[in-house]
């Protein structure tokens, strides 16, 4: 196997865990390299099924090591819990099969008590998210407004305390807006030295680490989490994860070069989901969208919030194969169509009466597709393929067919 990097090519919930854990068996290394404690998945090993969210999959594998890089966000406290709840399962995790990027952003609980303050407030204006409410999006603020505190920060105790005014001088400042009380530096510094002693054993220059296995024969494979339409630059943003989820990302976030990341598998669903807010032009709000909710089991994992299902976009999903360089596809979830009578796919949208192929990048243009529902259903007809067929699964092989071409 040569290395490869999974990557979600719709809006997450792809079905990825799944992939990584079959590729994890033949891989050496596997990389988490963005996102935080806002990605889940279950898989089930040998009948014993395992919830993760911030380690990577190869950890519940013998023999794998598994290595969370610099582009990911940690939640120290999460991380720590997530450890215990897979030890109570009988899986040993040690610095043996789990290494953290010593340059890590770590999250606290002001990041998590943030992102919850702005989708409450933004609750009023309309302008909420639909955030995991995790801490995510103010932990990477933080990490690009140079006011982070990282892993290898907790071994230092000597200079952790201007970091950490330098932190609180900023979010003292947003809490005061917010009308909340301000958080003490001595509560911060606190919370910091009380995870550290179980978290650094953990730390780890990873690029260093990864060059060296690299130049030594290992295979190693990149899990992305989320999915492209939800990366900072090119899904529907504002409404996005706080990170780049494309594949390109895995060499930034691992501290590898480009040249690394050799095969680009993108992880496809034969049908649209998304969990929180945002435009969703193939969306069903019918029974046909309930049915594939209840019969793909369509809950978020880390939330339970219900996801938004629809049919197949073959817009979204080509400029996907375009931003990450998707080498190969793995279609999932096909299955779940069977039993309709009808299986449609948008290949175009049709906006202020013209074929579009691409979706707009502008919120407003976006937006403006959604509003006129009829036109937009009337476009939808006249651009939707039909993919019907006699009986399942010749029906579904024709669907097949057509998402190859
Ligand atoms: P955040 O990543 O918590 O800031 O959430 C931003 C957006 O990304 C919200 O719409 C979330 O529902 C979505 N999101 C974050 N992680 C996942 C995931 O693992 N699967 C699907 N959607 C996600």
């Amino acid at each position: 196997m040569t290395n490869v990097v999974v990557v979600g090519s719709q809006w997450g919930d792809e079905g990825k865990g799944k992939i990584v854990d079959w590729l994890s068996e033949r891989a050496d290394i596997v990389v988490r390299y963005q996102g935080g404690h806002n990605a889940g998945h279950t898989l089930v090993i040998d009948g014993v099924s395992y919830k993760l969210s911030l380690l990577p999959s190869g950890v519940v594998r013998e023999g794998k090591l598994a290595v969370i890089g610099n582009g990911v966000v940690v939640d120290p406290h999460a991380l720590i819990a997530e450890i215990g709840r897979l030890e109570a399962q009988g899986v040993a995790i040690s610095p043996e099969n789990l290494r953290i990027a010593d340059n890590a952003t770590l999250i606290l609980s002001l990041h998590r008590e943030l992102d919850g303050m702005r989708e409450d407030a933004a609750s009023n204006s309309g302008t909420k998210i639909g955030t995991t409410r995790r801490g995510i999006g103010p932990a990477y603020e933080d990490k690009v407004g140079r006011r982070a505190i990282r892993l290898m920060d907790l071994a230092n105790l000597e200079t952790l305390p201007a970091k950490v005014d330098r932190m609180l001088t900023h979010h003292n400042a947003l809490r005061r807006g917010f009308g909340v009380p301000e958080i003490e530096h001595a509560a911060i510094m606190e919370e910091l030295t009380s995870v550290a002693d179980q978290v650094l054993p953990f730390r780890e220059t990873v690029w260093l680490l990864l060059d060296k296995k690299r130049r030594s024969g290992a295979r190693i494979l990149f899990e992305g989490a989320q999915g492209t339409l939800l990366d900072i630059d090119h899904g529907t943003y504002p409404f996005v994860t706080s990170s780049n989820t494309v594949a390109g990302q895995a060499a930034a976030g691992s501290g590898m070069g480009p040249g690394a990341l050799e095969y680009v598998l993108g992880i496809t669903k034969a049908y649209t989901t998304r969990v929180g807010e945002g435009p969703f032009p193939t969306e069903l709000h019918d029974e046909v969208g309930q049915f594939l909710g209840e019969r793909g089991h369509e809950f978020g994992t880390v939330t339970g919030r219900q996801r938004r299902c629809g049919w197949f976009d073959a817009v979204l999903v080509r400029q996907a194969v375009a931003t990450n360089g998707i080498t190969g596809i793995a279609l999932t979830k096909l299955d779940v169509l069977d039993g309709l009578d009808e299986l449609k796919i948008c290949v175009a949208y049709e906006l202020d009466g013209e074929r579009v192929e691409a979706l707009p990048a502008s919120q407003g243009r976006r937006r403006g597709s959604n509003r006129s529902t009829s036109r937009l259903k009337a476009g939808r007809n006249l651009l939707l393929a039909r993919a019907n067929g006699p009986t399942f699964p010749h029906r579904l092989s024709n669907m097949y067919d057509r998402l190859k071409s």
